[in-house]
């Protein structure tokens, strides 16, 4: 890759006092998956780790969103509270990151005090200066529920694309954005009726205002720097008109509004108001906890601040922070290098149908596992580096994993590192040998000017958060490596003997050149794979017995970091290959979740769980007799159960049915054991048409009934009957 000179200069005239990096903060409504983490929590850690090892100042800060519609709805789901949500989920979430290697300096959350005191001095500062509209307007209401009803509690027809079950701010089918009143037939789903509409009163942001600002900051100033993918997307966010956006919402999950308000009382901060506020707030946190001052992060114009996001988070961190931020009198992001998004073996991720890899999935599978470690949090680095989302859509596949893994990881960086390590204490009694520089040949020379070229390459590459590119780089000094090794032939150099049999002097200094150069280079590659793969950065200090600080990014482009005469350890191998029955587990897993939910009628339920709040909405539409006739209800007795491989949620049973035993295979085992069903009587549908899952045919369905916390209970005679006996 050719890097312009005057790029160059542009970039190193560029050199802030201090950085404050932020990735977005996740809801803490469930766990996040893989896609979360390439969008907006690697690329920041490798951005950080990068500035970290120049030893610049910098704060890395991040925590959950624990604010809006998203956790009151998964409570329902759950059967609990809001605040047991955040509770279960914020510590899990936290564990993920820091087992992926994702080293914030500070994972905070946004049901701190300490945040909501920020979001209510942010509001007040804004509504004193005359910065915020009131206005009454008219907004749906439920009148069995009592309540106004926010975006996410309004379901109805999509203008755009007729999809029947859109929300009132967003049509998950073809992913525009909505206002309730755009929706078609809107229906509430607290209570499944029909919404009316009441006045209300709310204070709105009026972005009309700073159209001009917006112009000239982000598409005249920020036009070339920025992603083309977020300028083009903020462009048409302008050019459609800025609107006034309500920052209050009638709900009672939030940050009220401060008392001092008037008409304040029974609302609270629009979660996309408070939100980005937790960027402060956790920095604040951050400096009590170390002793440093919070202030100049965001107020001292020689602090760079990046966002880290995915696209769909564009708008809010592009046009309304901002906005926030400069009549706040903060400064503004310098770059938001927002993601695109990253499909799954040929589909969108996407958790309501559970087509996803979760990070907990992974680290379970992959890291907590005897054949797994930290390497493998690496590994997962590595592959969602190289196929990182950042000018259009990618694809993660587990072949596409495998690969990374065994022909990139494994036979290029790991094998290079091994070689090197081996030779040496085969070559070279187990010590660093000497450089005889005066006999260096041009391949050597060739060779040690590219550590230096590749920091330059890697760095210019990072300081443009090309992610992807300057990972390649990195691989492409252990593909020199090992060229340079395949060339060099140390191993039949050492076939140089006299007639005694000794090494001839010429054959040890050729062999002294060629591993010092390698082990090197091995030092080299630990500094700067750093950023991207902390892991093995480490690892491969511990094989060099030398300390982390070797890992400051200075040391890079050095061909000095090994001391002549240094014994180094054993050679241990830096990755594992990956084998076909892991990728095929891992597909088979995948399909099986989706067919798990088609599978059971209890799961099926928990898709629909989202437009559920009471117990009389969802009521299915009214059949006639002849509908229900049709069904053949029988009593039968569980004899044989079993679980069914590779299906955490399947149980395969044997029903006798009195006139014959069937084979179901029944979704219920998670909240059974085999054990303890066998001898139970159930009510089985049994003309049900046969169906597949995991390969065994099932025939029949057991009934259910599931209580409002989600356990499950058999339908039965209250007390043993025959076999076969019906039921209606
Ligand atoms: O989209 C989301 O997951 C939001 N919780 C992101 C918030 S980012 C920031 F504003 F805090
Ligand atoms: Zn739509």
């Amino acid at each position: 890759m050719v890097i312009a000179p005057d790029c160059l200069l542009l970039q190193r005239m560029n050199n802030p006092k201090r950085y404050l990096i932020t990735s977005a903060l996740p809801y803490a409504n469930g766990l996040k998956h893989i896609g979360h983490l390439a969008g907006a929590y690697l690329p920041a850690d490798i951005y950080v780790r990068y500035l970290k090892a120049q030893k610049r100042d910098v704060v890395f800060v991040c925590g959950s969103d624990e604010h809006g519609t998203a956790i009151p709805i998964q409570a329902t789901k759950e059967g609990t509270t809001a605040r047991a949500i955040i509770d279960k989920y914020h510590p899990v979430m936290a564990q993920n990151f820091k087992d992926l290697g994702i080293a914030f300096d500070i994972y905070h959350r946004t049901s701190d005090p300490i945040h909501h005191s920020t979001a209510q001095e942010f509001f007040t500062r804004l509504n004193d200066n005359g910065d915020l509209e009131i206005k009454e307007t008219e907004q749906y209401f439920d009148e069995e529920a009592n309540s106004f009803l926010a975006d996410r509690y309004i379901r109805g027809t999509c203008p755009n694309c007729g999809y029947t079950n859109a929300y009132g701010d967003q049509c998950e089918n073809c992913g525009k954005s909505l206002s309730p009143d755009e929706l078609i037939n809107p229906v509430s789903t607290l209570s499944g009726k029909a919404p009316v509409k009441r006045t209300t009163k709310h204070w709105y942001l009026p972005l009309n205002r700073h159209e001009d600002f917006l112009r000239n900051w982000i598409l005249k100033e920020h036009a070339s720097d920025w992603r083309s993918t977020v300028v083009g997307q903020c462009k048409s966010w302008i050019d459609g008109g800025l609107q006034a956006r309500a920052v209050t919402r009638d709900l009672d999950w939030g940050i009220s509004l401060p008392d001092s308000v008037e008409g304040g009382k029974g609302k609270v901060l629009y979660v996309w108001f408070d939100a980005p506020i937790g960027y402060i707030s956790a920095t604040k946190q951050w400096a009590l906890d170390n002793g440093k001052d919070w202030r100049p992060y965001w107020e001292d114009k020689e602090t760079q601040l990046v966002h880290f996001i995915g696209k769909d988070n564009i708008v809010f961190h592009c046009i309304i922070f901002p906005v926030m931020l400069k009549l706040h009198g903060n400064i503004l992001p310098d770059n938001v290098p927002a993601n695109e998004f990253l499909n799954l073996e040929g589909d969108k991720m996407s958790t309501s149908r559970n087509w996803k890899l979760e990070m907990q999935d992974y680290i379970d599978d992959f890291i907590n596992k005897e054949n797994g470690g930290s390497q493998m949090a690496d590994v997962l680095r590595y592959y969602l580096t190289l196929i990182a989302p950042e000018t259009k859509d990618s694809e993660f596949t587990w072949k596409g994993f495998q690969e990374a893994n065994n022909s990139e990881l494994v036979s290029i960086f790991g094998n290079f590192v091994n070689r090197a390590l081996v030779l040496m204490h085969k070559l070279c009694k187990g010590k660093v040998p000497p450089l005889h520089a005066d006999l260096l040949t041009d391949l050597d020379k060739t060779t040690i000017a590219e550590f230096q070229a590749t920091k330059e390459k890697v760095e210019s590459l990072l300081e443009q958060y090309k992610f992807r590119d300057a990972l390649f780089e990195v691989i492409n000094l252990a593909r020199t490596g090992n060229q340079y090794m395949q060339k060099k032939e140390p191993w039949i150099v050492a076939k140089q003997t006299t007639e005694n049999g000794q090494l001839t002097v010429d054959a040890q200094q050729s062999i002294d050149n060629t591993l010092h150069i390698c082990l090197q280079l091995c030092a080299n590659l630990a500094v700067l794979i750093n950023p991207f793969l902390p892991f093995t950065a480490r690892k491969i200090c511990y094989l060099l017995k030398v300390v982390d600080k070797m890992l400051d990014w200075e040391n890079a482009g050095k061909i000095k970091l090994l001391s002549v005469g240094y014994s180094l350890r054993a050679p241990e191998l830096l990755f594992r290959k990956i084998e076909d029955s892991e990728i095929s587990y891992q597909l088979e897993k995948l399909q099986a979740s989706i067919v798990d939910r088609e599978a059971s009628d209890v799961n099926k339920e928990k898709i629909m769980e989202e437009e559920k709040k009471s117990e009389t909405s969802n009521l299915k539409p009214e059949i006639v007799f002849d509908d229900f006739a049709k069904i053949d209800l029988r009593v039968g007795t569980i004899v044989s159960a079993e679980k069914v491989e590779k299906a955490d949620k399947l149980l395969k049973l044997s029903v006798d049915l009195g006139f014959e035993t069937r084979t179901i295979v029944s979704g219920i085992a998670l909240h059974f054991t085999p054990e303890e069903i066998i001898g139970k009587q159930v009510t089985v549908v049994v003309n049900l048409a046969p169906r597949k899952m995991r390969g065994i045919e099932s025939n029949g369905m057991i009934l259910m009934a599931e209580d409002n916390a989600g356990k499950l209970y058999f339908i039965k005679p209250e007390e043993a009957i025959d076999r076969g006996s019906t039921v209606s």
